[in-house]
């Protein structure tokens, strides 16, 4: 993690705020509203992989009522990362200066975005995080917790990672800090798309900044947790890191 120090970071420019959804119908209204009253000048991006509760339906109502809301209609469940591709890409044609990740059931609080936004000033990248003092969660199941402290233990350690919370899901990006990720290799769909973007922030030297957030259990519908997304998590994370590491021998081989 680069310290930034010297640094001079430019304005933020304009906010976008981009929701994955599958099957929110009835959050994307709450946390549609949420995000509308916590940071007015934000504009929203619901990114929906056709739901079939109906949520895109429900987002295009509400986009219809408000200009600072757009949906991007997705033709079918794809995972978290491929609906966030889709809206980084979207968000840049558009001219935002600023991406920001946030799940739709109410876990991450919108009334905490403006501390992500201020510490992104002095940043290219700001993590939500769980994990560091002044961090919690609220109400998860203790099976959850568990996975998600080994989740991110397992991957600091194998990619020598410094961050806390490398799974979390409630990010803000400047835009060109996204467009030095590669985000064209990115082959990550379910929740270690998370991990992927940290260690390519990390290996590229952007000046990361964890923020400490209060993570709430959702309350309303379920979690799209599976076994085949922790099964993704765990391959892609150990071939990550013994790339890495064989890549770290032979260079120094060569060298
Ligand atoms: N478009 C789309 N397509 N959205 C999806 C998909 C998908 O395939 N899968 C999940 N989502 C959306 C959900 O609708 C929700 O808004 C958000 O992504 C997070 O999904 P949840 O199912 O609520 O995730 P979680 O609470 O189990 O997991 C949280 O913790 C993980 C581990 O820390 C999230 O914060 C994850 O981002 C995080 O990786
Ligand atoms: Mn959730």
């Amino acid at each position: 993690m680069n310290d930034g120090g010297q640094r001079q970071f430019g304005p933020l420019g304009r906010v976008l705020v981009i929701i994955p959804t599958y099957n929110e119908a009835e959050n994307v209204k709450l946390i549609t509203a949420r995000v509308r009253a916590a940071v007015p000048d934000a504009d929203i991006l619901v990114a929906d992989d056709n739901s079939p509760d109906g949520t895109g339906k429900v987002a295009d109502e509400l986009a219809a009522a408000d200009s600072h809301v757009h949906v991007l209609h997705r033709k079918g469940k794809e995972g978290l990362g491929a609906a966030y591709l889709a809206g980084f890409h979207w968000g840049t044609e558009h001219g935002y200066g600023v991406l920001v990740e946030m799940d739709a059931d109410g876990s991450h609080q919108p009334e905490e975005l403006p501390r992500l936004l201020t510490a992104l000033k002095g940043a290219d990248l700001v993590l939500g995080s769980r994990w560091v003092p002044g961090g919690r969660v609220v109400n998860w199941p203790r099976h959850r917790e568990m996975i998600s402290r080994g989740g991110s233990l397992y991957s600091r350690m194998l990619l020598g990672l410094s961050v806390r919370d490398v799974t979390g899901g409630y990010r803000a990006f400047r835009t060109p800090t996204l467009e030095g990720l590669g985000l064209g290799e990115v082959a990550s769909q379910g929740y270690c798309f998370q991990v992927d973007l940290a260690r390519r922030a990390v290996e590229a030297g952007y000046h990361v900044v964890e923020v400490p957030i209060t993570f709430m259990e959702r309350e309303i519908g379920d979690s799209k947790m599976s076994r085949d997304i922790l099964v993704e998590a765990l391959w892609r994370v150990t071939g990550w890191g013994i790339t890495g590491r064989a890549n770290k021998v032979l260079g120094r081989r060569n060298a």
